[in-house]
């Protein structure tokens, strides 16, 4: 058993993300903590309670509202991806009584903020913990900066972010984690905790179609939900990548928890752009093997997508 945190900006993906780790025995989610991104802080906390309340599961890990900024540059959200309320709009959709289907959570966050409750939970299990990041690293730099001796007790730090052989998805170049906050990416990939990321170059080699979603046999609020919430995210994909599914790039940072046979990575050295007009955000690594003579970080370069889905499936629209 794995014990983990995640740090997430929930959006639709952040979502799946969390349902993979918390309907996997292999991983023990210590906390949640959540971060200005995909939708502003308040909502990607309200939204992971929410996701949380889906899985009827009676003990839950604690949730905690970070940072709502970058560290020097404006909060850039997507919500033309995630929708109004980052959630896919789910919480707009109304029962034929004119209630809310997904009403606000009964659960509560944590009276800490984010960076506190990272650096706690580190305090609690030291040299034992995963810290999985699917949203922009502000928390994390924060945490670092604030305490990097603790923040080095961490095992490793896996992160979804980057763009190394692909384009952009923010820009042509930079990725939309890492673009967000690009002083924050830099500086934990400096940190000293064995990095790995997961970059637009594997997580665009899956998709989740909307044909197997809506094949969901089982009846059930987790597979209702799942429906739910990529409705209007596969919309989004339909009209901007012409095809009728989802990338999952949050769930394939999880699963590279769960399963790091799932993933192929080189080590290498990688920067972040944080003054370029053109390329802010863009995250630079000779992955040609051999010429990284020191290296940071790891990088995924491959992934079994096909084993991949078929650990999603199992976990998550399973019901
Ligand atoms: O670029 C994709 C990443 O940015 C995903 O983590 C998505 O949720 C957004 O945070
Ligand atoms: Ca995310």
């Amino acid at each position: 058993m794995k014990r983990i945190l995640l740090d997430c900006d929930t959006g639709v993906d952040d979502s799946l993300a969390i349902l993979l780790a918390m309907r996997s025995p292999e991983l023990r989610v210590e906390a949640i903590t959540t971060v200005g991104g995909n939708t502003q802080v308040d909502h990607a906390a309200r939204n992971t309670l929410l996701t949380l309340e889906q899985l009827e599961q009676d003990v839950l890990p604690p949730v905690a509202k970070g940072e709502a900024n970058p560290i020097e540059r404006p909060l850039l959200t997507a919500l033309e991806v995630h929708g109004g309320d980052g959630l896919g709009g789910v919480t707009r959709i109304l029962e034929p009584d004119g209630s809310r289907r997904y009403p606000e959570p009964r659960l509560g966050l944590d009276p800490r903020h984010g960076v506190d409750l990272l650096l706690d939970t580190i305090g609690r299990f030291p040299d034992e913990l995963t810290l999985i990041a699917t949203g922009p690293l502000t928390n994390v730099a924060r945490a670092i900066i604030r305490n990097p001796a603790r923040m080095r007790r961490l095992r490793e730090i896996l992160i979804m972010g980057g763009a190394f052989r692909v384009y952009g998805n923010t820009t042509p170049v930079a990725e939309f984690n890492v673009f967000v906050d690009p002083h924050a990416a830099q500086i934990v990939l400096d940190c000293g905790v064995p990095v790995t990321l997961v970059p637009l170059d594997v997580t665009h080699q899956v998709c989740l179609m909307q044909s197997e979603v809506n094949a969901i046999e089982v009846e059930g609020r987790l597979a209702r939900f799942v429906r739910d919430v990529t409705r209007e995210y596969t919309e989004y994909h339909i009209e901007q990548d012409g095809f009728a599914g989802c990338y999952l790039h949050d769930p394939i940072t999880v699963a590279l928890a769960i399963d790091p046979t799932l993933l192929e990575s080189v080590e290498a050295y990688v920067q972040v752009e944080t003054a370029g007009d053109l390329t802010l955000g863009q995250t630079v690594a000779d992955l040609r093997p051999g010429k990284s003579t020191r290296t940071n970080a790891r990088v995924c370069t491959g992934i079994d997508a096909e084993r991949f889905l078929a650990l999603f499936r199992n976990r998550v629209l399973s019901g």
